[in-house]
């Protein structure tokens, strides 16, 4: 069995996939362009992939028939076309579950680095700029009694409103696709948590922006394209809206650079599931769905389209 593994993974996961096979993975600091892809998988039964390479029917079909499973390190799937995978009897899988808290976390520091202004702190008194403590010096907004406003209400989007609900906030959720007017009329806080789809891209555009009370935050950490960055740099620019935490981007690893300009505006770059116990829970959990379907099983984490 031929093994592809697109960029390094923990050692652990390493050790089950090379007791399955002969395994290749990629020693380059970056994503393999998609040439290098397309050469790199030549002849793979599993290919374990990464966010950030576009898997479909030209990858499959470079790999060659014996493809069998496209496991992806990461909940999200948008980089893979997953009917073109399928009509060739390809497993396509993801990583459910492990990175939940580790996402919502993250989501939950940006928010509280936002409205807590600790970034911005930060990088005040590393310029060396004058301060003294006073009532009104850096005031930020309190989160208890607002309204956390959920957008896609899966598992990580529920570990969220339960830490809001830990700070005293009232928590309401919408469907994947409709950020519902009402919510973005009332939350104080609107965290995205729906994947990305033709339907999400760019769910929260200019009116979704201007529908949003004047003083609520928005927090992303699913994926970039659910905003549109351009309308949303407008948007605070114009002040429409408080604030963004933002964890992805829409055109990653670029950002927009109005965005980097904002005291307003706190900026990580995808770190949501970047815990040393989280990834490595991710990668061992891409190397079972190998392991599952390269032994003739069915995948532990199957998706489909
Ligand atoms: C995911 O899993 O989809 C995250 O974006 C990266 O962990």
């Amino acid at each position: 069995m031929r093994i592809v593994v697109t960029r390094r993974i923990s050692e652990a996961a390493l050790v089950e996939l090379r007791a399955l096979g002969e395994v290749w993975v990629s020693e380059a600091d970056r994503p393999l362009e998609p040439e290098e892809l397309g050469k790199a998988v030549a002849g793979a039964d599993a290919v374990v992939s990464m966010l950030h390479d576009r898997i479909d029917a030209s990858v499959a079909e470079a790999a060659g028939p014996q493809l069998r499973i496209v496991a992806n390190v990461a909940v999200g799937y948008d980089n893979i076309d997953v009917p073109a995978l399928a009509e060739r009897g390809v497993h396509v899988t993801n990583t459910p579950g492990v990175l939940t808290d580790a996402t919502a976390d993250l989501a939950f520091g940006l928010l509280l680095a936002l409205t807590r202004r600790i970034a911005e702190g930060d990088r005040l008194l590393r310029a060396r700029q004058p301060w003294s403590f006073h009532l009104g010096f850096m005031l930020g907004s309190g989160l208890q009694g607002k309204t956390m406003g959920i957008v896609g209400a899966g598992q990580i989007g529920r570990a969220v409103g339960r830490r809001a609900e830990a700070f005293g906030m009232r928590v309401v959720y919408s469907g994947r696709s409709d950020p519902k007017e009402e919510l973005l009329r009332t939350a104080d806080v609107v965290s995205l948590h729906c994947p990305l789809t033709p339907e999400t891209r760019h769910l929260i555009d200019a009116d979704a922006l201007a529908t949003m009370k004047h003083t609520a935050f928005l927090i992303n950490t699913t994926r970039g394209p659910v905003v549109d960055e351009s309308a949303l740099a407008d948007a605070l620019l114009a002040n429409e809206i408080a604030g963004a935490g933002l964890d992805v981007f829409e055109h990653e690893p670029e950002v927009e650079p109005r965005l980097l300009e904002l005291d307003n505006v706190v900026l990580t770059p995808h770190l949501g599931s970047a815990t040393v116990e989280t990834r490595t829970e991710m990668a061992l959990l891409a190397a079972r769905n190998v392991e599952a379907v390269l032994t003739g099983g069915e995948p532990v984490n199957p998706v489909h389209s």
